[in-house]
């Protein structure tokens, strides 16, 4: 079996079980300061989680690409990748434990026949905060998993989420599967690497509060995450995820560009080029594709493809490296993501820019590295401010560098000459990597409910053609991006922002209505360009005002959004414009 066909029997698989399949949603998450990537399936549905009505019901299913840079270190290794795509299946309150483990268990030894004989699981044992989770594993041992291969594990193994700091969580419980050609042992011990995690089944039956608190949650839900790279790996027989076809004709576009084979020397080189250039290439063509830049999702992407260029010198050199292998990347995957296809001029224009403006600079970067190395064994701050400044080195790389030649980084010297040099951004940027997921405080619901008040003024003052091509809230502002090739003019941002408070000040009602997408659409509701959306939406009415398809959460009236007032008005990208605004 193909990854292709592993998609589809999951999907399959699930809907027999009852479940819609939902599409998956950008990689870059929308209404989320806390994170940059999408980096579970989970993700975009937490509202839905934490009891908001998810309009294609309780139970759902779907392929979701996401991005897991935590692991970035980890890429290089046989299962580690930063982008892999989950399959995932949840249940909204509905199935719980029983049902979960149980179709998790069919769907491996029945669909895809796997044997029951190489897999093992592990259960929480069970703190101060949740008890031991004996539910899950009595349902395991029911269905045929031998005691001995059933291991109970504290929270930092056994537990999953919340992603950011407050929200959705709960004790899971994980599958490996045994990888080696030798036979599985009798007892599981979760320490030996040829058990390799696929599936993780969560609970999400808690909340943790901002007093660090975990709150019983009263919809008591199910999330789970399937590895498509890693199940792939073993449908197809093979040792490592780079083995799979997910990769090989990457690794066989390497080969031939760099004139070069893989080898027990350079297999690091091919892995960290194949991994970082699908990860760049789904984000430059991606719905709200972003290029590289020096902040937020643009410096991860830059971080990417300047760590593949090294790389690729290391194996030889090649000239338009990058955008050859994004052709063969584009190419698996556009049937399943057309929009790969639709961006191909975008996504090889970025990676070749980004590949001639950092080729540069390496080279001298490199002479300046070695330099520094002949004459110490650690690399001070200073020095590797001087290479992340003058040659645009991205700090791992100046670790993995230093690492090569057994020398030390200061990187916590580092980290304040960046303070320093007000890259505050950037240092955001890294602490954003560790995941999180948005909050629906107060104050973001405001911003939010605004947002939408602020598309319909625009169309109404500026232009009836301005639809949303992104959006952003933190606690402190909205961001909304929008289609139009002019400076707005302070008279229209006074009258866009006259507009919004006249509205605030009608104490209009917010109110949400389900509808097919179709009829959504019908009725004039505005919906962001590009992006994907279920067959069932929610469609989110601000008086007569406004009519947007939407998530949420908002408030109920706009009397609870107090002033509302621009606060920068620029240009994004070629012909979209930018505005940052507060209510206050
Ligand atoms: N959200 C769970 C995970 O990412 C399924 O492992």
């Amino acid at each position: 079996m193909n990854a292709k066909e592993l998609k589809k029997a999951y999907l399959e698989f699930f809907k027999k079980k009852g479940h819609t399949i939902i599409p998956g949603s950008s990689l870059i998450p929308e209404h989320d300061p806390t994170v940059l990537f999408t980096t579970a399936g989970m993700h975009p549905l937490v509202p839905y989680l934490l009891g908001q009505t998810h309009p294609a019901g309780k139970r759902l299913a779907n392929v979701q690409r996401c991005i897991r840079t935590q692991d970035i270190d980890e890429v290089g290794d046989a299962t580690h990748t930063t982008f892999f795509e989950m399959l995932g299946n949840w249940s909204l309150g509905d199935y719980f434990k029983k049902e979960a483990i149980m179709w998790s268990l069919e769907f491996l030894t029945s669909t895809l026949k796997l044997p029951l004989q190489r897999l093992a699981v592990t259960c929480f044992a069970g703190d101060a905060d949740a008890p031991k989770d004996q539910e899950a594993a009595l349902v395991w041992k029911s269905l045929g998993m031998p005691e001995q291969r059933l291991s109970f594990l504290p929270k930092k193994d056994n537990w999953w989420g919340p992603a950011g700091t407050t929200g959705p969580c709960g004790p899971d419980t994980e599958i490996f599967y045994w990888v080696s050609d030798s036979p599985p042992p009798t007892v599981f011990n979760p320490k030996n690497k040829n058990w390799v995690e696929i599936w993780n089944d969560v609970f999400l039956q808690y909340n943790k509060t901002d007093a660090g608190k975990f709150v019983p949650l009263q919809q008591k839900n199910v999330d789970t995450g399937l590895g498509v790279e890693r199940v792939t790996m073993i449908l197809q027989g093979k040792n490592t995820v780079f083995d799979s076809e997910l990769f090989q004709p990457i690794f066989a576009k390497i080969s031939e560009l760099t004139d070069t084979k893989p080898s027990e020397k350079n297999i690091r080189s091919y892995r960290i080029i194949a991994d970082h250039m699908r990860a760049a290439t789904f984000v430059l063509g991606d719905e709200r594709g972003i290029g590289p830049s020096n902040v937020d999702q643009g410096y991860v992407v830059r971080r990417f493809i300047r760590r593949v260029i090294r790389h690729t010198k290391l194996l030889g050199s090649a000239k338009d490296f990058t955008s050859e292998i994004a052709k063969v990347i584009i190419k698996m995957y556009s049937s399943d993501y057309p929009l790969l296809e639709q961006k191909k001029t975008f996504i090889l224009s970025e990676l070749k820019k980004e590949e001639d403006k950092f080729e540069q600079t390496l080279e001298h970067g490199l002479k300046e590295f070695q330099k520094i190395a002949n004459n110490t064994k650690i690399l001070d701050s200073n020095q590797a401010f001087l290479l992340f400044q003058s040659y645009g080195f991205p700090l791992e790389m100046i670790k993995e560098l230093a690492t090569e030649q057994g020398i030390q980084v200061d990187e916590k010297g580092f980290a304040a000459e960046f303070n320093k040099h007000q890259e505050l951004s950037r240092v955001g940027a890294e602490k954003k990597f560790k995941g999180g997921l948005s909050e629906s405080s107060d104050v973001t619901k405001k911003l939010h409910t605004a947002t939408h008040l602020l598309n319909e003024a625009l169309r109404q003052v500026v232009s009836k053609d301005i639809t949303q091509r992104g959006s952003n809230i933190t606690p402190e502002r909205l961001r909304f991006d929008f289609n139009c090739d002019r400076k707005l003019t302070p008279e229209e941002i006074k009258k866009v922002e006259n507009l919004v408070n006249e509205k605030i000040a009608q104490t209009l009602p917010i109110t949400r209505t389900e509808m097919s997408l179709d009829d959504a659409r019908k009725k004039g509701a505005q919906a962001e360009f590009g992006a994907k959306y279920s067959e069932r939406v929610s469609v989110y009415a601000i008086g007569n005002f406004s009519l947007e398809v939407c998530g949420g959460p908002h408030v109920e009236n706009t009397k609870e959004l107090g002033h509302f007032k621009i606060i920068k008005e620029e240009s994004s990208a070629a012909g979209i414009r930018r505005i940052k605004a507060v209510v206050d």
